[in-house]
């Protein structure tokens, strides 16, 4: 229905707002040149500190919070209401601000998740923050993060449709840590609290 396609359009929008890109631009920096060269709140850690990753991190969880929560709004049931967010993320990692490229999509993919399962949402969170405090490879604790929700999603029994947007956004997630994953094997991905 034509609003449907208004709420999935508008969510797209709204994931499409490029943060690490803009905050990082607005001290100076161009973020696709430094560090993993990604656009996303562990890229701005490494270029500009604690402080702007946190504001690009709630800011990008929100975006895809905001979507799902968007598409209710507009009186969507939970499926439809669920790709708003998928929409976002798509937004986000493929940006019109960004000439179609953007981040990972993984604070994105976690709000639209803590939305629509909530409990699935915080057990990944302690997992990918205790991930990430264990290894110090962020990109360690999204994907362990993206598998264990998968996961979870089966063992809760969510519905299959949410079960199967879990399943996608996993996938998309991993596709678009292809190189952190050569990096990992490899032996030379980033650590936190190394230098860039
Ligand atoms: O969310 C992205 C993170 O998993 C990896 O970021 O900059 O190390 O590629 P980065």
């Amino acid at each position: 229905t034509l609003l449907a396609v208004l709420a999935l359009a508008l969510s797209y929008l709204l994931g499409s707002v490029p943060a690490a890109a803009w905050v990082a631009r607005a001290r100076g920096v161009d973020i696709r040149r430094v560090g993993s060269g990604n656009s996303g709140a562990t890229n701005v850690l490494r270029a500009l500190g604690p402080g702007p990753a946190l504001l690009v991190a709630v800011f990008d969880i929100l975006k895809g919070a905001l979507a799902v929560g968007l598409g209710g709004a507009l009186g969507l049931g939970p499926f439809p209401a669920t790709l708003c967010g998928v929409a976002a993320v798509l937004g986000h990692n493929f940006s019109p601000f960004l000439g179609w490229r953007g981040g990972k999509g993984v604070a994105t993919s976690f709000g639209v998740i803590a939305a629509a399962a909530p409990v699935v949402g915080l057990v990944v969170l302690v997992i990918s923050l205790a991930t990430v405090f264990l290894t110090r490879f962020v990109s360690a604790g999204s994907i362990l993060g993206a598998v264990t929700a998968v996961l979870l999603a089966l063992v809760t029994a969510q519905p299959a449709w949410l079960s199967g947007v879990v399943a996608a956004l996993a996938a998309l997630i991993i596709w678009q840590h292809r190189d952190n994953i050569r990096r990992l094997q490899a032996g030379n991905e980033r650590r936190l609290g190394e230098p860039k």
